[in-house]
C-alpha cells in the first residue's frame, strides 16, 4: 500500500561504516530489517515486516528505476543502483543499494535480499538531476507510457558511458 506520508527538506546522511540491510519474499514484503535500517527509516520492526518494501518509497525516484530493479533481480542478476528513500517522518536519505536473488538448497529462487551503503556525494549530485528529469518525464507521459519515457532517459545517459546501468552506477 502507498504511504501518504508528506516529504520533507530533512536529510538523514549515512555514516562510513553503515549498512542498511533487508530481505524480503518474492513479492517484495519485507522479511528482515537490521538496526540501521529500523533507525533510518523511523519504522519499528514490527512496521516493517510483512510489508510491501515500497513502505520507505520517495516519490523523488523514477519508477523506471524500480522497473529495472525487479526485471534484474527477477532475471536472477544483481543490481546496483542510487535510491533515494523516505523516512516515517518524511525526511529523506540517500543509498547506494545492491540487490541481489536469495535460493534454497534446490537452487530455487525464495527471496531478495539487499545491503546498501553511504553513497558518495559526487554520485548523488550526479544522479539527483537524473532522476529528476526522469520524474518530470514520468509525469509528462501519463502513467501508461511513463517507463518507457524515463526509461529512455537513463538509456541516453548511459549511452555516453558505453555501458549498461550497472556499470554507469558503479562508475559514479
Ligand atoms: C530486496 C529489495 C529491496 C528493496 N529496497 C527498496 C528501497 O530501499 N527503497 C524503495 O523505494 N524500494 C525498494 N525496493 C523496491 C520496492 O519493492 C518497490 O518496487 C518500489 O518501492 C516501488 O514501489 P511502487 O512500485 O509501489 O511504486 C526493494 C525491492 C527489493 C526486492
Amino acid at each position: 500500500m502507498k504511504n501518504k506520508i508528506q516529504p520533507i527538506q530533512k536529510e538523514r546522511v549515512m555514516r562510513d561504516n553503515d549498512f542498511i540491510v533487508s530481505k524480503t519474499d518474492l513479492k517484495g514484503r519485507i522479511t528482515y530489517a537490521n538496526k540501521i535500517f529500523i533507525e533510518f527509516s523511523g519504522y519499528s520492526q514490527d512496521q516493517l515486516l510483512n510489508v510491501q518494501h515500497n513502505i520507505i518509497r520517495h516519490p523523488d525516484m523514477p519508477r523506471s528505476v524500480f522497473h529495472l530493479l525487479w526485471t534484474t533481480i527477477q532475471a536472477g542478476r544483481e543490481f546496483n543502483g542510487y535510491v533515494k528513500n523516505m523516512s516515517k517522518d518524511g525526511s529523506f536519505y540517500w543509498v547506494f543499494a545492491n540487490v541481489t536473488p536469495s535460493y534454497d538448497i534446490n537452487n530455487k529462487m525464495i527471496g531478495y535480499y539487499s545491503v546498501r551503503r553511504k553513497p558518495s556525494q559526487q554520485a548523488v549530485s550526479a544522479v539527483e538531476p537524473v532522476y529528476k528529469e526522469m520524474v518530470n518525464a514520468e509525469n509528462n507521459a501519463g502513467s501508461k507510457n511513463a517507463i518507457e519515457a524515463s526509461t529512455a532517459i537513463l538509456m541516453a545517459i548511459i549511452a555516453e558511458t558505453g555501458g549498461d546501468y550497472d556499470q554507469f552506477a558503479l562508475s559514479l
